[in-house]
């Protein structure tokens, strides 16, 4: 079973879209292993984000996060950190196809209301930094549902 870490920006805390993000996710058959509402420190968003920091929209960026809470999530599923950026849609809504969270819920790049892992390598890194131990594993009762 493979895990992702996913944000909920700042933007869709405030919009009160966290529900209905959270409600995508879990319909689709992927389960929570940890999760909290939070306000991002300036020092987490420079690591989460350090990869990004010679890029023009950096400074914009770290601001946005930082902006207000967000919600923290590490999600488990088999091909979860795939399956997730493809339910979260590419990085500009603009281009995003429909039915996914960015084309539904947004409309600019910098204010895409979610952020997603993009390989294994940053799945582990992100779950670190955000959670250290504290996404832990339990028992679902519908796995057999849901994994073959
Ligand atoms: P994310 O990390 O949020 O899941 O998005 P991503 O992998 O698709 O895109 P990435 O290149 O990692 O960019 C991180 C976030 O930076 C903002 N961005 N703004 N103005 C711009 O050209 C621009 N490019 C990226 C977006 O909020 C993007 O999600
Ligand atoms: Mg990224």
């Amino acid at each position: 079973m493979e895990r992702t870490f996913v944000m909920i920006k700042p933007d869709a805390v405030q919009r009160g879209l966290v529900g209905e993000i959270i409600g995508r996710f879990e319909r689709r058959g992927i389960k929570i292993a940890a999760m909290k509402f939070m306000q991002v420190s300036d020092e987490l968003a420079g690591e989460h984000y350090e990869a990004l920091k010679d890029k023009p929209f950096y400074k914009d960026l770290v601001s946005y996060i930082i902006s207000g809470p967000v919600v923290a999530m590490v999600l488990e599923g088999s091909d979860v950190i795939k399956i997730a950026r493809n339910t979260m849609g590419i990085t500009n809504p603009a281009d995003a196809a429909p039915g996914t969270i960015r084309a539904d819920l947004a409309l600019e790049i910098g204010r895409n209301v979610v952020h997603g892992s993009d390989s294994v390598e940053s799945a582990a890194k992100e779950i670190e930094l955000w959670f250290g131990k504290d996404a832990f594993a339990w028992q679902r009762d519908v796995d057999t549902w849901i994994f073959e």
